[in-house]
């Protein structure tokens, strides 16, 4: 089947540009989702997305109709008992979602708070697991969208493990971009969701989470929908998703999953990692400076600091760039004033390239004075 579909360049970090083969999957023959060809397409793809980080036959994974902030809710919702505690560790907008999410089901929270794009001091994480023996679990943001830092997940679950303290990684947009191993960091809980370094269309959510945990879950109940514990056993029970899953965005991921077999692990990372590098020495070579030091960065996505020209408007750059099919995406809180530019999806450095040549255009036609 041949489709003539434009392709658009997207550099907001998700939903990302997908392959024409990752579009054309969403155009299948009607199906009931209660049938059991589309109960064993689900069930190879909750196999696999833990397969994605390593997890193989100790993880399991959960999935539910809905954005990513979805799957947060699902987790911090599921996994924290009644009489448990949730620390996060806040340092972007993302980290403090989660918090939100805590604190609408009034879960006891206590966040390490820190201006967005501050890389936190373990020391100090340590300093309030160990204050506070009734924090039962630890959230953290592995890449923060929000300023393209990579926060030491690693560290971090090894401190929590320490004390006791189950962690819940938000990896929405590194899964799958960034290799992860999640036994290395025996993670419990991880989440991502459908559009992001996955390459797939905007619509799932999952949870992977061990295996030795599944039976615990049933007492934490808070959520009617996105309760962890219901939505596996009754997908595992039956075959089919307890409600009503968006089913031609699942053939597109199960089509963008193979693509991410195919690529591999080791293959993606080396194409998001050219594209960055294309895309962070063009903007070197542009004058433009950036938010974070390179060694907090994740490679995937760049806070840039906005031009310095008072007549710099992002609205004007963004249209201008819009209309010749590249979209930028403004910032969001940090603690300078910021654009953001995300390499994820299915881009490569040639679409890098002329991106780069188009914001050079509009430069020069504005005669931008980038920085000081
Ligand atoms: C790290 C992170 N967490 C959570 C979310 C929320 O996802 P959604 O907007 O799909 O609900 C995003 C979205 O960009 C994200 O980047």
């Amino acid at each position: 089947m041949k489709l003539e579909i434009k392709r658009n360049i997207l550099l907001n970090p998700g939903p990302a540009t997908t392959s024409d083969a990752v579009k054309r999957a969403l155009v299948v023959p009607d199906i009931c989702p209660r049938e059991k060809e589309f109960g064993d397409l689900l069930a190879g793809i909750c196999t696999d997305l833990p397969a994605i980080v390593h997890g193989d036959s100790e993880y399991l994974s959960v999935l539910f109709t809905a954005s990513g902030t979805g799957g947060l809710e699902a987790a911090v919702t599921s996994a924290i008992p009644k009489n448990g505690k949730l620390m996060v560790i806040e340092n972007g907008a993302y980290g403090k979602r989660i918090q939100n999410i805590a604190q609408t089901y009034k879960i006891p929270t206590t966040s390490y708070s820190l201006e967005y794009g501050s890389y936190p001091d373990l020391s100090e994480v340590e300093r309030m697991l160990k204050q506070d023996p009734e924090i039962s679990h630890l959230a953290v943001v592995h890449h923060e969208t929000t300023t393209g830092m990579l926060n030491p997940v690693g560290e971090i679950c090894q401190l929590a493990h320490r004390y006791n303290v189950e962690v819940i990684i938000d990896a929405m947009s590194s899964f799958a971009g960034i290799p992860i191993n999640i036994r290395d960091w025996n993670a419990e809980y991880l989440i991502s969701s459908s559009n992001k370094c996955i390459q797939g269309m905007p619509g799932l959510v999952f949870v992977i989470f061990r295996k030795d945990l599944l039976a615990g879950l049933k007492e934490n109940q808070r959520s009617f929908y996105f309760d962890m514990f219901t939505q596996f056993t009754g997908f595992h029970k039956t075959g089919q998703m307890p409600y009503t899953p968006p089913v031609q965005i699942v053939y597109s991921l199960r089509k963008a999953i193979d693509e991410y077999f195919s690529e591999t692990e080791i293959g993606r990372w080396d194409r998001y990692r050219t594209n960055w590098e294309t895309l962070y020495s063009g903007l070197l070579k542009l004058g433009f400076k950036f938010l974070l030091p390179l060694e907090q960065q994740s490679k995937i996505l760049l806070a840039v600091l906005d031009p310095v020209d008072s007549k710099f408007s992002f609205q004007e750059m963004h249209d201008y760039l819009y209309q010749r099919g590249f979209t930028i995406y403004p910032g969001k809180g940090a603690s300078k004033k910021t654009f953001r530019l995300a390499i994820i999806g299915d881009l490569y450095q040639e679409d890098i390239e002329n991106f780069l040549v188009t914001l050079k255009e509009y430069i020069d036609l504005n005669d931008l004075k980038i920085s000081d």
